[in-house]
């Protein structure tokens, strides 16, 4: 087909933007009734997930956590987390008794693009270096009893089907990493043997994701904590579940009663989400289509690039930028979520920060007022959609577990704590604030009043540690 462009007029350009933003702003639009659909049909999903394997796209996996930490936890132990942007090893000394941490240090490594898709052996390889180098630093305020082996808790935040609380195959990559080798693969053996090449001895005793060791390292500093939710590059749950409310765990039934479940949020799906032509574009071109379609319409990796895509639309069809479209905007992921965060918190009369991050990094001069408001608008209608699905999710959990609202069966239902965790939840303000409010509006202020969602900062690096502590090769001999 030919495309003519034209030089439009201003007036029918402005015409043209507004008609696209105020469909934009339908399509987006997350209305309470929407969200009660979405809360339901999460919690449906969760049933079902439960009854079978493959019974919903919610994965709903087991994780083998079944008793969470008590506080009483002691002794050196490694963590490893490996599933965002940057991947980061610590160490933790643990007390005992009362939630003593005597010590902890970390360090952060961003991962280089190319390795989140070329070989399995290049990731682990790169990971367990970084692992040898951290541990040859340890200092003498730590300490390991003679003899012992040191051990790990792997936060590996991807889906994976557990075999046991320390083995588990991946089931498919998500969040812009893609190695088709690892697929199917336990990624614990892959750590292990490149553990092994670097000529370290250590042993994995945990393989969790991070939604789970944020809920052990919730409930290590509060006993309420009942789930955790990541918003961060990608975007999930887990939460404690009545152990024979899972029909497909043909285990033992744990003493505890309890086990907690890795629902892989980010692939739910339903009718009710607000999916515009955006999403669908965005999905059709990403690693993994048609899957995660709940984390691309909230997280950190997709907003942006949400926005990108938005602008871009305006750029040709009505040419928001001016009559040509900057060549920057048509690079996918050009835009990332941070910057976007930045231009949404814009408080200067003339949106000087809106101007420079188009400028800087999009290469857009000269931006006038009009358009950088549009930008804004633009952030706001997507941030909030994807805010208000986050707290529809949150409450969908709450509803399974009979804790979403403040009275049940004549008695009121305990103080509830939902730990959050994530550079999207963490620094996206609006974002965190947008939740907060849609999940008051959601719940009504009474049974608002008694669930509390809490931000647990890194409570997941910790809480591997934790769960290497509690499931230790020694701990029968820490006991007697
Ligand atoms: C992706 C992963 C999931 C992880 C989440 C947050 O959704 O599939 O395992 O918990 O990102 O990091």
């Amino acid at each position: 087909a030919l495309v003519v462009r034209y030089r439009m007029r201003s007036s029918g350009r402005w015409a043209r933007v507004a008609a696209l933003l105020k469909e934009l702003e339908e399509r987006c639009a997350t209305p309470v009734g929407k969200l009660r659909q979405v809360a339901d049909a999460m919690a449906v999903e969760m049933h079902a997930g439960l009854a079978s394997e493959g019974g919903s796209k919610l994965k709903m996996l087991i994780s083998y956590v079944n008793n969470l930490p008590t506080g009483e936890e002691t002794g050196l132990f490694y963590a490893l987390d490996l599933g965002g942007t940057n991947f980061r090893v610590l160490r933790v000394q643990l007390g005992g008794k009362e939630r003593c941490v005597l010590k902890q240090e970390f360090e952060e490594v961003s991962i280089p693009p190319l390795l989140m898709v070329g070989g399995s052996d290049e990731l682990f390889d790169f990971i367990a270096s970084a692992l040898a180098k951290f541990v040859a630093s340890e200092g003498e305020d730590f300490h390991l009893p003679v003899g012992r082996q040191r051990e790990i808790g792997f936060t590996f935040s991807f889906p994976v089907r557990q075999t046991s609380i320390a083995s588990g195959t991946l089931i498919k990559w998500t969040k812009g990493f893609n190695i088709d080798e690892t697929v199917g693969e336990d990624v614990v053996a892959e750590l292990t043997r490149a553990i092994e090449r670097q000529g370290l001895d250590m042993r994995v005793s945990a393989l969790i994701n991070d939604t789970v060791g944020t809920l052990a390292g919730g409930r290590y500093h509060d006993n309420d904590v009942v789930a955790a939710v990541i918003l961060g590059t990608g975007t999930n749950a887990a939460y404690v579940e009545r152990a024979h409310a899972i029909p497909k765990w043909h285990g033992l039934l744990p003493k505890s009663g309890e086990m907690v479940i890795n629902m892989e949020w980010g692939n739910f799906r339903s009718s009710h989400l607000p999916l515009t032509d955006y999403d669908q574009a965005l999905d059709n071109e990403s690693l993994n289509p048609s899957e995660q379609i709940f984390e691309k319409l909230i997280s950190g990796m997709y907003l942006g690039e949400i926005l990108r895509r938005v602008l871009l639309r305006l750029a040709k069809e009505a040419s928001l930028f001016g009559d040509s479209v900057p060549p920057k905007l048509e690079i996918p992921f050009m835009l990332r979520t941070p910057v976007m965060s930045a231009m949404h918190h814009d408080t200067t009369p003339d949106l000087k920060v809106v101007g420079a991050k188009l400028k800087d990094l999009l290469g857009i001069p000269n931006t006038s007022l009009k358009a950088r408001k549009v930008v804004v608008q633009i952030c706001d209608i997507v941030a909030r959609r994807g805010a208000r699905l986050a707290a529809a999710g949150v409450a969908g959990i709450l509803k399974k577990v009979g804790r979403d609202t403040a009275v049940k069966g004549g008695e009121s239902v305990p103080r509830t704590v939902v730990a959050m965790d994530g550079g999207l939840y963490e620094h996206y303000t609006i974002f965190r604030e947008c939740l907060q409010a849609t999940f008051e509006e959601m719940l009504g202020a009474e049974a608002a009043a008694s669930v509390i969602i809490k931000l647990a900062n890194d409570g997941s690096g910790i809480g591997a540690a934790l769960l290497a502590a509690s499931h230790s090769q020694y701990r029968e001999l820490e006991q007697s």
